[in-house]
């Protein structure tokens, strides 16, 4: 099993001129890794933590792999409603394991997969044209809400069931549905019950954004034809890696560690995820609501208020190379840059040979594309150190489903980590509430006020 590996080597100061973390000062936090490590165990049995028995669930994965291969490939296209956790590991795992720009190959071509769509959003200029396009008698939607009540997933869902009861009858309508909810709770679950619609559950104890090696991920996954198998052998990989208390040996607590002190004795909370591979740009912006919504927080979970939590930027390279990189180079050291890339790209493109009398063009020719984007992150991230600049990498064997997997996991029980060393709870998201709250008032929920949100001093305003 091929493995993926995080080298941490421009993280610590020996490489960056005496900036970065003192490799003594890594070693001496294992103490309180080993803590950390421990509590998280502590909260994974008491079942807390569910994401961490996702790779080792099979009913459900059975389900998953049943309604996929049977209905669910049937349909030429499918559409995900929902929105955050609910739809960018979605995203993440389509960018990743299909072919590059899926929804525009021909059948064929998808080996007669069906498309996938994400919607995440609610801009109707976005979503209006978009359904209008679709060929309703071939469209699957899959409507993935954990808590059955988010306005955005609602929405889109009525406006999505309005069109499809007009163009069916009952029976046809519901054959177009198939709902990812809490097995209990929520609107979402009662109308299956009621409607007799197809469900696939999100257990209670995962939340949206550790969802995505649940039935949230696995069945978009499966509809396109992704080995999910594969996907959370790759998970129980980096499990089994992270079971280690010893800091040096669980790539997660390296990962965790390391932004963690980056952030509270570097200066560095601005935490950019940089993918040299446009197959892992969604894992970046995965990671982006990961990290921030999970350990942004008011309140410590000892009840202080401590308002943390470092700020996570994506990129991707080479292009950022010619947006971002010159701030991250030259800017003020308030940030890591944690490269994503892969060792065996698969497909590579060879660049030809010509105008060899000019110096500009001639070194290029015989290379590849391949060569041209690793050789890019590597002289980025040696430019990076040589400027003082804390960064690391993550090296992916392949862009396959196994390793995938592994680099979900790893990221998640990062995230974890993180929490216990920012003292934070990493599951919760009080701070997301009132703004739900404001927009239940503007929008007229029964019990919420409208007045909630003030109306803008004309005098402040520029027109
Ligand atoms: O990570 C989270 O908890 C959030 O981003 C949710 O996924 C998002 O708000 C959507 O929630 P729900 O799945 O309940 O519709």
């Amino acid at each position: 099993m091929s493995r993926l590996v995080l080298d941490y080597n421009n993280m610590l100061a020996p490489r960056l001129g005496g900036r970065g973390i003192d490799p003594q000062r890594l070693d001496g936090m294992a103490e309180r890794f080993r803590q950390a490590h421990a509590e998280v165990g502590r909260r994974r049995d008491a079942g807390e933590i569910g994401f961490f028995q996702l790779p080792y669930q099979g009913e459900v994965l059975d389900e998953v792999r049943t309604f996929a291969s049977g209905l669910g490939q049937a349909f030429g296209t499918a559409v995900v409603l929902g929105i955050g956790g609910s739809a960018l590991g979605t995203i993440a795992l389509r960018d990743a394991l299909v072919a590059p720009r899926w929804n525009e190959l021909d059948d064929e071509a998808r080996d007669y997969y069906p498309r996938l769509y994400i919607l995440d959003n609610v801009d109707p200029s976005t979503i209006g044209p978009f359904l209008d396009r679709l060929d309703l008698g071939q469209t699957l939607f899959n409507v993935i809400s954990k808590s059955g009540s988010t306005a955005e997933t609602m929405a889109q869902f009525l406006i999505v069931r309005d069109r499809l009861g007009r163009a069916f009858d009952e029976d046809g309508y519901r054959g177009h549905l198939i709902f990812t909810t809490d097995p209990e709770r929520g609107v979402l679950r009662r109308i299956a019950r009621e409607e007799q619609i197809a469900t696939l559950p999100v257990p209670p104890n995962v939340g949206g954004r550790f969802s995505v090696l649940s039935a949230v991920g696995l069945l978009p996954a499966a509809l396109v034809g992704i080995d999910v198998d594969e996907l959370l052998a790759g998970a129980r990989d980096m499990d089994e890696r992270c079971s280690s208390a010893e800091l040096r040996e669980n790539p997660a607590g390296l990962f965790a560690v390391l932004q963690y002190l980056a952030h509270t004795e570097r200066s560095a909370p601005i935490h950019v995820m940089m993918a040299y591979s446009d197959r892992l740009y969604g894992v970046a912006d995965w990671f982006r609501q990961l990290w921030a919504e999970s350990l942004g927080k008011e309140q410590s979970r000892a009840g202080e208020t401590v308002n943390v939590g470092p700020t996570p930027v994506k990129a991707i390279g080479a292009t950022d190379q010619h947006s971002q990189v010159q701030l991250y180079m030259e800017g003020p050291f308030d940030k890591t840059i944690t490269f994503l890339t892969v060792e065996q790209r698969g497909e590579d493109l060879e660049i030809p040979r010509a105008y060899e009398d000019m110096p500009e063009l001639a070194y290029l020719g015989g290379h590849t594309m391949g060569e041209l984007i690793s050789a890019e992150r590597q002289a980025t991230a040696s430019a990076l150190a040589r400027h003082g600049r804390m960064n690391m990498t993550l090296r992916l064997p392949r862009v396959d489903a196994r390793s995938v997997g592994q680099l979900l996991m790893m990221l998640q029980i990062a995230t974890v980590y993180a929490g216990e060393l920012y003292g934070v709870d990493p599951l919760d998201q009080p701070g997301v509430e009132l703004g739900k709250q404001l927009t239940y008032g503007l929008m007229g929920r029964a019990g919420y006020h409208a007045e909630a949100a003030e109306p803008p001093d004309p005098r402040r305003v520029a027109e």
